[in-house]
């Protein structure tokens, strides 16, 4: 009998019960019925190549492989794949080949299934606030400041120093001064470019100078870093003499688009931290070029109708606008989620005579012309920090490909790249080179540039199974 119930049990797993925590708060979850194990998530898994795969719906019942936590993810993205098969019988073949056809990643079903679940668990509407992100929310008397935020955030690490924060309200302090002279720009007579040219060759606006010594003079007496590395200064800035060194270092692009300031588009400032990981106290080169994996924060500012500051320490993304009649950033999106699918493409087209078939192929997938892909709207500003705040808000891809004129690209690895896609990762969406992961990238040089293709996960997929397979030769 023994033998006969665990054959069987093998064969369909062994009913579970959904978490009721789970059923409180997704109450759609009451509809479904789960099984643990069974043979179903093996045959899946050998078909896969994989050992098994995590969960499997077949009609009403989802089977999870064994030691698979019932994260709402997986649930609610398995419940769409029940209403799929509610929507027609013919969908176990219509997965197939959808499978097949565009591969895994891209199977439309799949890709339904995630946005499906990805909204539900991020959904504004019926996420309660406290939950995502342990802050007081607003009031019309009470706000939440970067600065309470922060102090919240560090709360839940009783290791932290409150060294890093510190960092976070320097930067805070020169996001809002430079604001004020992008404000401004239009009215005084500063614009126009200098005699200098900074280390890219590039003409170099009369703003870039000032942010840039806005943020080194913001950031180098307060004891936090040991040294900083700017795109528009060719050698690592070292901390004063007779200031205190700490154990952080920030690499920065001090005005990301300067060049379209005159006609009153959106600017920018990118910024990366680091830890020192060589001995002694002053930085060495070796500390500033480390893989982006390595970052401990990383935001931008964007000097737009209003000015924002995006950044993130490894815990989730959050957005906080300036008020600017108090003067203060205050909380306005918690917890950043780039949508799952693609609205948006973002690439100046005008290389595309340099480009190759392959970056070609890529493009006329993205806009649809081939048929397999769904017509991404095209918006391009020419200022990185405004074409990747829209898409992280509405999801796409903003790529930056290698060209016969710059075979690396334009962008920098350790003042753009690295730092863009450390927010774009934690806000669930993927950024690469093309063929390999842009965190995973080890850099050679100060001002190594890197091509770069970020956004909604799918697309970025989809950037690396065209572009990935030319350089491995497949
Ligand atoms: P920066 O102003 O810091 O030199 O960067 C400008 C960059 C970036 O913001 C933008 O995405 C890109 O240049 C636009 O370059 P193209 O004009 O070649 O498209
Ligand atoms: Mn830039
Ligand atoms: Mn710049």
């Amino acid at each position: 009998m023994d033998a006969l119930q665990r054959a069987l049990s093998a064969l369909v797993g062994r009913p579970v019960d959904t978490p009721r925590a789970l059923v409180d708060r997704y109450p759609e979850l009451s509809a479904i019925r789960l099984r643990e194990g069974g043979l179903p998530p093996r045959v899946a898994g050998w078909m896969l190549r994989q050992r098994t795969v995590s969960a499997l719906t077949l009609w009403r019942t989802i089977f999870i492989a064994p030691g698979t936590a019932l994260a709402p993810e997986l649930l609610l993205h398995e419940l769409r794949h029940m209403h799929q098969f509610q929507g027609s019988s013919a969908f176990p073949i219509l997965y197939v080949w959808e499978s097949l056809r565009r591969g895994y990643h891209a199977n439309r079903y799949e890709v339904d299934a995630r946005t499906f679940a990805d909204r539900r668990v991020h959904d504004p509407r019926t996420d309660p606030p406290e939950e995502r992100c342990n802050v007081v929310q607003h009031t019309p008397t009470s706000v939440v400041t970067i600065e309470r935020f922060i102090i919240e955030q560090e709360r839940l690490h009783p290791e932290a120093t409150g060294e890093l924060s510190g960092i976070l309200y320097d930067l805070a302090l020169a996001a809002k001064m430079i604001a004020n002279k992008v404000r401004m720009a239009g009215l005084a007579d500063i614009l126009g470019a200098t005699d200098m040219t900074n280390v890219q060759g590039e003409v170099q606006q009369k703003l870039d100078v000032l942010a840039n010594e806005v943020i080194v003079k913001a950031m180098d007496h307060g004891g936090r870093l040991c040294g900083m590395a700017s795109e528009e200064e060719p050698d690592i800035i070292h901390i004063t003499e007779g200031f205190k060194c700490g154990k952080y270092l920030l690499l920065f692009d001090p005005l990301d688009g300067s060049s379209n300031i005159d006609v009153n588009v959106p600017v920018g400032t990118i910024f990366s931290v680091v830890r020192k990981i060589t001995r002694g106290t002053r930085a060495e080169m070796e500390d500033l070029l480390q893989p982006g994996r390595r970052q401990v924060a990383a935001g931008y500012v964007i000097y737009g109708s209003s000015t924002m500051l995006v950044y993130t320490t490894g815990q989730g993304v959050h957005g906080f606008t300036l008020d600017p009649s108090i003067g203060e950033f205050l909380l306005s999106h918690p917890d950043i989620r780039i949508p799952a699918n693609g609205r948006y493409l973002s690439v100046n087209d005008s290389y595309e005579q340099h480009w190759d078939e392959h970056v070609r192929a890529l493009m006329r997938r993205y806009r649809g012309m081939d048929g397999e892909h769904k017509a991404l709207n095209v918006r391009y500003v020419g200022s990185l920090v405004a074409d990747f705040h829209r898409n992280l808000l509405g999801g796409g891809v903003f790529c930056y490909p290698a060209n016969a004129r710059s075979p690396r690209g334009k962008l920098r690895l350790l003042y753009e790249c690295n730092p863009l896609a450390f927010v774009c990762e934690q806000a669930g969406g993927a950024a690469s080179d093309g063929t390999m992961r842009i965190m995973d990238v080890a850099p050679s040089e100060l001002h190594q540039r890197s091509p770069l293709y970020m956004g909604s996960r799918t697309e970025v997929e989809l950037a690396t199974e065209i572009l990935g397979a030319v350089t491995s030769g497949v």
